[in-house]
């Protein structure tokens, strides 16, 4: 049985409601929206960065990071000590009054795009700075046609929603004016096959496709996941978006990276995933990892395009709070002073490796794709791709069972979705695929 390498933090013991009870309240008090993973759903109490410990002070290996928000570790000692300060002498101002915070974590933010990217608006989530991209690119461009890509997943407010093309996030209310979906350039299930090295160009003959049939021939803006998180990690192939860019910029639209979950080095070559596509796009939309677990979010783009808000006032309470900052911007010096992404590209290939030697030993492991710390397994039934989405969810518990909480996602819920915070060792690497092993065995005997 796969053991987890040593840790030395032990957690304070738990003195709270149990598990029941907080079951109940739930079910009393919240709205049944709310989901659980897990048939016997885990209640989780203390964490220390890769790990997470339960009511009981059982520790798990965190390969999802809170989906994949959690970035340098949870209670990173760093971050804390910045939080814990900023808590104790001022939480709440708005930005009509200044604050040493805000101004300084965006000058380190944009210190790590590329020039021209350099003006910065902070929200609280990645829905809301979603909507507040699409706003910007409308207003600048006066245009409103939008493409986004199927199978993408963009938030659940209203108009992120609209932006998001999975039926299982979607209501059937008024939402996503004006947004079209392209499709989705899926190697492993489109059509132009896997190992076709010009499917990038031809899948992006659909943007352009849309742009001429579906719109008026001018657009505001295209806005795709560099790599699709939510979706099963959907690799973009290559020159993919340099195509898609090129005929949304001819159409007069603005381009929009979704780098909620892609980015902050997570996928280990680059600090951005689209800088694993050699492209530059007109704005960056940053949520989850930007704050390591804290509620914080932002649109990046030029000094031109921002200027277009100024034709109205838009304001947003807690957009730049001085908490929310302090914790941004110690996750993000402790990321590039402790080389995380370096950490994430060499951990990320020996996972990728070891992922693939199971896949030689397990026919239901399809496919294994992703980058860096962003990984994917798909898992199919037979020759035909059948989703083998029973045998995910079977892998998924017995991986929590053996102390491994993983993530799973895609249109069929049949990809296991590996994520965790940055600041993963070689030993947890072991662990995991000694843990998975295990769970394809048992699963699959
Ligand atoms: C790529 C992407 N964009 C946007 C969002 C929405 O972010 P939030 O849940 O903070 O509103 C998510 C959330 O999963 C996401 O994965």
């Amino acid at each position: 049985m796969a053991e987890l390498p040593n840790c030395e933090f032990a957690p304070q013991p738990y003195t709270g409601p149990s598990k029941k009870e907080v079951q109940e309240l739930r079910k009393e008090y919240l709205t049944p929206a709310l989901v659980t993973y897990y048939r016997d759903p885990i209640m989780l109490v203390d964490g220390h960065m890769q790990y997470l410990f339960d009511e009981t002070g059982k520790r798990y290996l965190d390969a999802f990071a809170g989906i994949v928000s959690v970035s340098v570790g949870h209670c990173h000692p760093r971050v804390m000590e910045a939080v814990n300060e900023q808590n104790s002498r001022l939480q709440h101002t708005t930005t009509i009054y200044l604050h040493p915070n805000i101004a300084k974590f965006a000058e380190k933010l944009v210190s790590t795009l590329p020039e021209g990217l350099d003006t910065v608006y902070f929200t609280n989530s990645g829905s809301e700075a979603n909507d507040l991209a699409i706003l910007m690119a409308r207003a600048y461009t006066k245009n409103y046609d939008v493409i986004a890509l199927r199978n993408g997943y963009h938030g659940g407010s209203q108009g992120a929603m609209g932006l998001t093309a999975h039926y299982t996030w979607k209501y059937s209310v008024p939402h996503g004016f004006g947004v079209h979906h392209a499709q989705v350039p899926d190697r492993y299930r489109g059509h132009f096959g896997y190992d076709d090295p010009e499917s990038g160009p031809k899948y992006a003959l659909d943007v352009k496709d849309l742009i001429d049939r579906g719109t008026s021939g001018s657009i505001a803006a295209f806005i795709a996941e560099p790599m699709q998180g939510v979706g099963g990690v959907i690799e973009m192939p290559d020159n993919y978006l340099r195509d898609a860019y090129k005929y949304v910029r001819s159409a007069g639209g603005i381009c929009i990276a979704d780098e909620v979950q892609t980015g902050f080095g997570r996928t280990g070559e680059n600090f951005w995933g689209f800088e694993n596509h050699s492209v530059v796009p007109d704005m960056v939309v940053m949520a989850k990892g930007i704050g390591n677990g804290c509620p914080l979010a932002a649109v990046v783009t030029t000094k031109e395009i921002a200027q277009c808000l100024t034709e109205a006032i838009h304001f947003n309470t807690f957009g730049g709070n001085p908490v929310s900052c302090a914790q941004g911007l110690a996750s993000l010096e402790v990321l590039l002073d402790d080389g995380m992404q370096e950490n994430c590209k060499q951990l990320g290939e020996t996972l990728f490796a070891g992922l693939q030697a199971l896949q030689k030993k397990y026919t239901c492991i399809g496919d294994v794709r992703g980058k860096g710390l962003m990984l994917g397994v798909e898992l199919i039934e037979d020759e035909n791709k059948t989703p083998a989405t029973k045998l995910t969810a079977d892998v998924f518990e017995t991986c929590k069972d053996m102390g491994l909480i993983i993530g799973k996602g895609g249109y069929y819920g049949n990809v296991l979705r590996i994520k965790p915070p940055m600041c993963m060792t070689q030993d947890d690497v072991v662990f995991m695929l000694e843990v998975l092993d295990e769970a394809f065995a048992k699963e699959t005997a």
